[in-house]
């Protein structure tokens, strides 16, 4: 286990709290006072610190500007009821990230080091996580290459780091999403299961596309056919057909959303009919023609639910129910909402204290 003392700490002079409108804050724009730093030279992580938020310096040959080895994390922070700061299932984002490192040539970040440079910073800046309800203190831990070197290899230095912003919801409104036909997310034997920041830079341009139509975000579908469903722009996809909670199977394409556990642990937990498999863009378009496809949702940290109110298919808009006779997605919002601030029971043990 670490001791405290292994990571040295540089206090703001004065904290920027008192500038930010806690019952308006847009989402990511906004950063706490403090980031953590861990620096990995010669085999090991080293140097460990707390210090102001602040710009970095960067050789301009350093290889993440490069070549994009860099990976990602996103989650949460609450307050309870109680005012007790909660992290929510913060050990398995340890363990993503450390799945997403193995994928991209990265060292691992030892589970101690993750758990302990997390608390440290959220004791420091506990004032910046926000009480009001459906606010949270967004967290972004993240590990790049370093190495000041123009040629193509697996990089020998690396920077760990952690930031941190309150917000409020990432969706203002339900979203339409267009089902994509041509670009592609992710291919078996690819990236897509993992965090990488690559991921995300890729399917920019499609997305735009669609938002250029008036779509907000695109459903994903596989590579080589285009015929199953594969993500919903950021997060993971989540239908319910009749009764039945429907949502592809996490392979090799999707990555494994902490929030797609815990939606599917739920429901699993009321005794609804799950099903993770491939689900085919037909079956939802079908199910949305005869009245079937009860509801579509995202699942994902940042937005946690985003209700989906219209899928286009091929120049057709296809309506889904209004948001407020989705029983499902929005009682799944609501258990995991009274979960995060202490309200309900944390039978699965999801909150760390
Ligand atoms: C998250 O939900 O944490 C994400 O990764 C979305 C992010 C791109 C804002």
């Amino acid at each position: 286990m670490l001791e405290t003392s292994e990571i040295s700490v540089q206090k703001v002079e004065k904290s920027k709290i008192k500038e930010v409108d806690f019952n308006n804050i847009p989402f990511g724009r906004v950063y706490s006072d403090h980031m953590f730093i861990a620096d990995y030279k010669d085999g090991e992580w080293t140097d460990l610190r707390i210090q102001p938020y602040e710009n970095l310096s960067l050789a301009p040959a350093s290889s993440v500007i490069h070549y994009g080895q860099s990976i990602f994390e996103g989650l949460k922070a609450y307050k309870t009821k109680s005012g007790e700061t909660a992290i929510f299932r913060p050990k398995a984002n340890a363990a993503r990230l450390n799945k997403s490192a193995e994928r991209m040539c990265i060292p691992e970040v030892p589970e101690d080091l993750f758990m302990h440079a997390l608390k440290e910073l959220l004791k420091l800046d506990s004032a910046w996580i926000p009480d009001q309800p459906g606010n949270s203190l967004y967290i972004r831990p993240f590990v790049f290459a370093m190495d000041d070197y123009i040629g193509i290899k697996p990089s020998d230095t690396y920077r760990f780091m952690i930031i941190t912003c309150p917000v409020s919801s990432y969706y203002t409104e339900p979203v339409k999403v267009k089902i994509e036909t041509k670009y592609t997310r992710a291919a078996e034997g690819g990236t897509g299961f993992a965090k990488a920041a690559g991921n995300y830079a890729g399917a920019l341009y499609p997305a735009r596309q669609a938002q250029k139509l008036g779509y907000h975000q695109l459903l994903w579908t596989d590579a080589k056919e285009h015929k199953y469903f594969e993500e919903s722009g950021t997060m993971n996809i989540m239908f319910v057909i009749n009764d039945t909670l429907i949502t592809p199977e996490a392979g090799s394409t999707i990555l494994r959303g902490i929030t797609r556990d815990s939606v599917l642990t739920l429901a699993r937990d009321w005794g609804m009919k799950v099903e993770e498999r491939r689900i085919t863009v037909e079956e939802v378009i079908n199910a949305a023609k005869d009245g079937t496809l009860q509801e579509a949702f995202g699942a994902g940290t940042a937005a946690t639910i985003a209700h989906i109110k219209l899928i286009g298919y091929e120049d057709t808009d296809y309506t889904l129910p209004a948001i407020e006779e989705r029983k499902f997605s929005n009682k799944v919002l609501k258990a995991m909402d009274a979960i995060k601030s202490g309200e309900a029971e944390d039978k699965f043990g999801w909150l760390h204290m």
